[in-house]
């Protein structure tokens, strides 16, 4: 099938790469020139394993290709696929659709012939009542369809090419045999291929994403019960997600969920249900009980150090909001970080995504480019993000400072094997011996 994804991002690229892959012409399209320009001379603008060999073998078997050209990927495409982001509005819990809409004019503007327009981009419920209007005047010519996308950055292709579940929601039934037959490779090797209204699909989207931030909003909470009762919230974890109703699975407490989705989702459901007059005072909670974990974790590093953080040295293992991507948004460091840094704690970071631009006007914050040369002189080494290559640290042989201290977010080392090291060790929801 001929197909373009409009907005080259994460999803974009990841999914309009997959289509390739199982057999489709796909064209990425994108209004950021530097985006396309890297993509053509075959570098993945974003950190995705995998992504790299997957873009450069497609690409080299002509069966995906990248423009700035909107007209044309839509005018040689059947089924135009949007793919651009839907931020929250600055200033509100509101869904930003200005990206969507805007993306939807031009594909009026250039329309000739009939389309399938699938949004999966996550909008609110009742954004494919909206778009119709939009393209009223060739209505014939389109339909709009909803196809949300469930992939997690970082196992970003696996989930793609495994989803458990694909969502298509149409109020034209006629199209599902079009979008089953696109999804063909993917339901034949066992995934299920779930079809409902557009409205329904839409809100599904946001039903999943709630809940989910719901789960690690729960865990965390009980996460600070275990700290005062002296019990390991893993085995709370463990010993509630091994109940087949509940799952085990976005149950380890750590962080505040981050990212470029669960924050923006939860307002946004939020938000939509308010216009509906509807309080969702469950995903009310969870936004702000997980807004108050960052400020939690933070001031816990007072705890560790003291009050005064004047000239500690306080070294980050991982920045990124989870291990595997280098997307930083919502990343609990974004808050932690410049609050350290005010309080004139010196801040050095490494991750194996790279240096963040988000850190270049912090006062006192450097980039290290390995563990080793970022925890050498540390007071506190802060466990952020559980990338692989940090969970083997011996942090006897490369730290010079002879008391340093450990705090860990993510529950990645063993409390009693720091203890026979001597290292003063700080989890989450443990107690400090076992
Ligand atoms: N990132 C994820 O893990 C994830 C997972 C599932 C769903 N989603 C949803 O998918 C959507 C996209 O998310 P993302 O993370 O890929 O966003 P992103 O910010 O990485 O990418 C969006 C891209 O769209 C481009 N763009 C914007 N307007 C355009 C236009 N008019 N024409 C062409 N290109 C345009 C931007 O330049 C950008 O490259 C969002 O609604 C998000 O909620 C994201």
């Amino acid at each position: 099938m001929k197909l373009c994804m409009i907005g080259t991002g994460y999803v974009g690229l990841v999914s309009g790469t997959c289509f390739a892959d199982i057999g489709n012409q796909v064209i990425c399209a994108d209004k950021n020139q530097d985006k396309i320009k890297k993509l053509k001379s075959g570098i993945s603008p974003i950190y995705e394993p995998g992504l790299n060999e997957l873009i450069k073998k497609n690409y080299l078997a002509k069966r995906l290709s990248f423009t700035t050209d909107i007209k044309q990927a839509i005018t040689s495409s059947d089924i135009v696929f949007i793919c651009v982001g839907t931020p929250t509005k600055k200033g509100s819990l509101n869904v930003d659709l200005s990206y969507v809409y805007k993306c939807c004019k031009e594909i009026l503007k250039y329309t000739k012939k009939k389309k399938i327009l699938v949004t999966k981009s996550t909008v609110p419920v009742g954004t494919g009542d909206e778009i119709e209007k939009i393209f009223k005047k060739k209505k014939s010519l389109f339909t709009v369809i909803s196809n949300p996308e469930f992939l997690r950055e970082g196992e970003a292709i696996r989930d793609f090419k495994y989803p458990d579940r694909i969502v298509v929601g149409s109020n034209e039934k006629k199209i599902f045999s079009t979008m089953r037959k696109l999804y063909s490779p993917l339901i034949s090797k066992g995934s299920k291929f779930f079809t409902t209204s557009r409205r329904g699909a839409e809100l599904i989207k946001y039903a999943s994403n709630a809940f989910l931030a719901t789960k690690i909003t729960f865990i965390n909470e009980l996460a600070n019960l275990c700290e005062k009762s002296e019990v390991n919230v893993e085995d709370i974890s463990l010993g509630i997600g091994s109940d087949s109703r509940i799952g085990g699975r976005f149950l380890r407490a750590g962080p505040a969920y981050g990212g470029s989705c669960f924050p923006k989702d939860t307002k946004g459901l939020v938000s939509t249900a308010e216009k509906y007059k509807i309080n969702l005072s469950v995903v009310k909670s969870v936004i702000k009980s997980n807004s108050e974990r960052v400020n939690l974790l933070t001031y816990r590093i007072h705890k560790i150090l003291g009050s005064n953080l004047k000239n500690k040295r306080i070294s980050f293992l991982g920045v990124t909001f989870k291990p595997n991507t280098d997307d930083m948004r919502d990343s609990t460091s974004l808050k932690m970080i410049p609050y350290l840094s005010k309080k004139g704690a010196i801040i050095s970071y490494y991750d194996p995504s790279g240096e963040k631009k988000e850190f270049k006007n912090v006062k006192n914050c450097y980039f290290k480019n390995n563990i080793k040369n970022n925890c050498l002189d540390a007071h506190l080494i802060v466990l952020l993000t559980e990338w692989d290559e940090f969970k083997t640290i011996d942090f006897k042989k490369i730290v010079k400072n002879k008391n340093f201290k450990v705090y860990d977010l993510r529950n990645l080392y063993n409390i009693n094997e720091m203890k026979r090291n001597k290292i003063e060790y700080y989890s989450v929801g443990r107690p400090l011996s076992n």
